[in-house]
Order: structure tokens, then sequence, then C-alpha cells
């Protein structure tokens, strides 16, 4: 029976057939292990010389790594293979021998890696990361469909800008210009008025000139955007979300955490609700650690990660200046100067992982900002339509995918967490 290496579980004691690569593979003259791979786990085959056709037994030793075959074997239960299973191999057919790897067992460099991420993803570590992404985008679906949210697709290429104009992907739309969305949110503050409550999924782009270990050029988004729901509600759905992710994870990963070494025990501890701190309070306890911040400035990725060590949780930075955040944010009405806001910044250095807030909802202080902001009011004309026919209190926010995965999988460069990374400087493969 052809089965996979996730499911030899279910056959302990049959005799089953598995497509396989082979992955590393060492030998000691009358007996060979073979480590083998089929994408949905990693499992060691046994082959004793004397209980094999020595035409097989010869065909394994032939084996170079990734050389793809079948495999016919039994299925033994071992304690101490870290998926709990080991197979007794009785035949090998062989489908290729493959060509001298480049990527071998030993060390090798981030750049060499990277231009040769597409056979970089096979191995172990970059497998776990991928499967735990994911294990992610399956529980962010759930997450929506069991709270009654519906799913809504917006625009990628947009007449205009989203979230500021610095960090545009510029393109012709024929004879217009047009630009790669950076985000979704104007669209989904449309849908959440016609459906009530909404969340996008999708990759979003910034031309964005850093080189830091959180910042890519293409990473997908979740935005989820709310009617009839104020900033206090806003917080309490991402951490709830945050926390359902967490869970889901731990759940359904345990392999892929322990294959990164992941402390699942620092994972277990995310539960809703999150501590919540102001941005004043942010910048006080700044100042007393002697960061060189000023009340109106914006934080930097040090300063993140210098407020999140004081937390075992995802920490809620609310209420910013209204001056360094977007010009959609609602300003709060006892304190106009700082808007009704929060980034959540993930524990042990993660950074950023979400950004939201409740959005304006009055017609006449939106035109105002329009104004402010030298926007368009002819290209936003739809937006502002919003505010006019029926406005609503209303909230949202996006979570980066990739930010997430660096954190939950234990990442340090958000380049290993999604599958063919845009960087400022790759574009291969
Ligand atoms: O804080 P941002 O820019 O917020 C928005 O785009 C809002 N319109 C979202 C909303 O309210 N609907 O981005 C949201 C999140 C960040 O917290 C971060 O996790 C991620 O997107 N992000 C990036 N991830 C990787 N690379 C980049 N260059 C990123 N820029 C933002
Ligand atoms: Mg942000």
């Amino acid at each position: 029976m052809k089965i996979t290496i996730s499911q030899v579980g279910k056959h302990v004691g049959e005799e089953v057939i598995i497509g396989v690569w082979l992955y590393n593979k060492r030998s000691s003259g009358k007996i060979q292990f073979l480590q083998l791979r089929d994408g949905t786990g990693f499992i060691q085959g046994v082959i004793v010389k004397k209980e094999i056709a020595e035409e097989d037994w010869n065909a394994a030793k032939e084996l170079t790594q990734e050389s793809s075959m079948y495999v016919k074997g039994i299925v033994r239960e071992d304690e101490r293979a870290p998926s709990g299973y080991e197979l007794t191999i009785t035949g090998v057919e062989v489908l290729q021998i493959a060509e001298e790897y480049p990527i071998t067992p030993k060390e090798h460099g981030t750049e060499f890696l990277m231009d040769h991420r597409h056979l970089w993803i096979r191995s172990k570590k970059q497998h776990a990361v991928l499967k735990i992404r994911s294990e992610i985008i399956r529980a962010v679906y759930e997450f929506f469909a069991e709270n009654g949210y519906i799913k809504v697709d917006p625009p990628i290429l947009t007449p205009t800008s989203a979230e500021g104009t610095t960090n545009l992907f510029h393109t012709k739309y024929f004879d217009e210009d047009a630009y790669l969305s950076q985000s979704g949110q104007l669209y989904m503050e449309a849908a959440a008025m016609a459906l009530g409550k909404v969340y996008s999924f999708g990759p979003t782009f910034r031309a964005e000139k850093s080189k830091t270990r959180r910042h890519l050029i293409e990473f997908w988004m979740i935005e989820p955007e709310m009617a009839f729901v104020d900033h206090e509600e806003n917080l309490q759905i991402q951490e709830n979300f945050v926390s359902y992710i967490i869970q889901s994870v731990l759940k359904n990963c345990r392999l892929e955490l322990a294959a990164l070494e992941r402390d699942i025990s620092k994972l277990e501890k995310i539960v809703a609700p999150f501590p919540r701190i102001t941005y004043d309070e942010a910048i006080d306890l700044l100042q007393k650690k002697g960061h060189d911040i000023k009340w109106g400035e914006d934080f930097g990725a040090p300063d993140e990660t210098a407020i999140a060590e004081h937390y075992e949780m995802p920490v809620f930075i609310t209420h910013y200046p209204t001056e360094i955040k977007a010009f959609y944010m609602k300003p709060d009405p006892q304190r106009p100067e700082v808007v009704l806001c929060a980034d959540l910044i993930a524990p042990e250095g993660y950074g950023e992982i979400i950004g939201g807030s409740q959005r304006i909802d009055d017609p006449a202080l939106l035109e105002e900002r329009f104004d402010e902001h030298h926007l368009s009011k002819e290209a936003y004309q739809w937006y502002l339509d919003l505010r006019k026919y029926g406005t609503v209190p209303h909230s949202g926010f996006g979570l980066g995918l990739e930010r997430t995965v660096a954190w939950i999988s234990g990442t340090e460069h958000v380049r290993e967490t999604i599958p063919f990374p845009r960087l400022l400087n790759r574009l291969y493969p």
C-alpha cells in the first residue's frame, strides 16, 4: 500500500511503499541507515544486508543525497526516533541518482543558501518553518470562519496609496499610473460597510529601502475590518486572534517546533488578555532606560525590543501621537493629539506584528485630514463616500504573516519565513 511518512502511525507492522528522497545516510558494512523525507515528514529507513536482495542492497549503496526512489518496508514503532517510527526496508526502486547536491550537511553562508532557496526549502528546519506557516494560515481562516467574518479580496493593483507615499511600487496600468497594494485596508472599510465583519489575506508590497531582519518587500497581511467595533473591542479581537493562532500551532506542529528547538514554554504562556501600555508610558520607560527618544518620535526596533523585554506576552502600545500615524486613524476624543490605535509588539525581540486602529468616521474631520496630508479628494472620492452614507464607528488591524511566523517558529530573520522572499537586493530565485 502506498502511503506518506505522515501516515506511518496507522500502519505499524504492515509493509508499505513510500515515495521519498534521501536526506542523509550512514552505513556500517552490513547495515545502512537512510534518513528519508517525503515532504510530509522524515523517517529513518534501515537496510540489513542479509535480509534484502543483493540488487536492492547495491542500489541503496549508490544513493546520493536527494536521490529519489520508492522504498518498500515494514513500519516499526521506535521510541528513540523523533517521529516515533522507523522503517525496516525490504525493497528499493530508484527513480534517479541525484547529481552532486550543492547543500550538504555542513554549514553554508546565507547568500549561498538564498541563491539556492529552491533547494534549501527541502532542509529540515526550512521544512518545519514552512509547515508552521501553513498551520498559521489554516488557523487564521478557521478563527474568522468560527467568528462570523466574511473573506473579502481587495485589489492588488491600485490607483492610490493606503499607507503613505514613500514606499509605493509604481507600475503602468495601460495609460494610467498604478501601484501595487501596500494594504487592502481602505477597500476593507468599504467591505465592512457592506458585510459587517470582514477580513482579507493577501500579498502586500512596500518598496522599503530597509535591510533589517523584519522587513520584506513583498509580505502577506491579514486585515480584518469590523463595523460597529471601537478601539477597545478591536484590541480584544486581536488578543483572542493571536492566542488562537499560538494554541493551534502548539497543538498541531509539535514535531516542527521540536525540529526548530523552539522553547515552547514561552509560547504556552501566550493567552489573552495581553498587557497594554500607552505611548506616553512607553516613552517614559525608554527614557528611564537611557534611550535617546522624545515624545513625538516613532519607535525603532531597539526601542520595541526594550519595551517587549518587560513582558512575557505580546504587549499593545496604544495612543500614539496623531502626527506620526496614518491619516485615517481616529483621534482620542479626550485628547486629540493622540489616536485610538495600537501596535502589538511580540515578545523575545520579534517586533511589531500588528498595526491597527479605530478609523475616523466623521466626514468633516476626514476631509480635514486629506487637506493636511495633501491627499487628492478626487482619487479617494469613493473612500470619502463611505462617511456620507451611514457612517458608523469601525476598526480594524493588519497582522504581518511573516513576522508572526518568525516569532512562533523562533526564526531570527523573516527571509526564512516565506518560501521565496523578495528582499532589497534579491529577486532570485
Ligand atoms: O503597521 P502596518 O503598516 O499597518 C497597515 O498596513 C494597516 N493598513 C493595517 C490595517 O489596519 N488594516 O502593517 C501591518 C503589519 C505590521 O505590524 C507588520 O507585522 C507587517 O504588517 N509589516 C511587514 N512585514 C514584513 N515586511 C514589511 N516590510 C512589513 N511592513 C509591515
Ligand atoms: Mg505599523
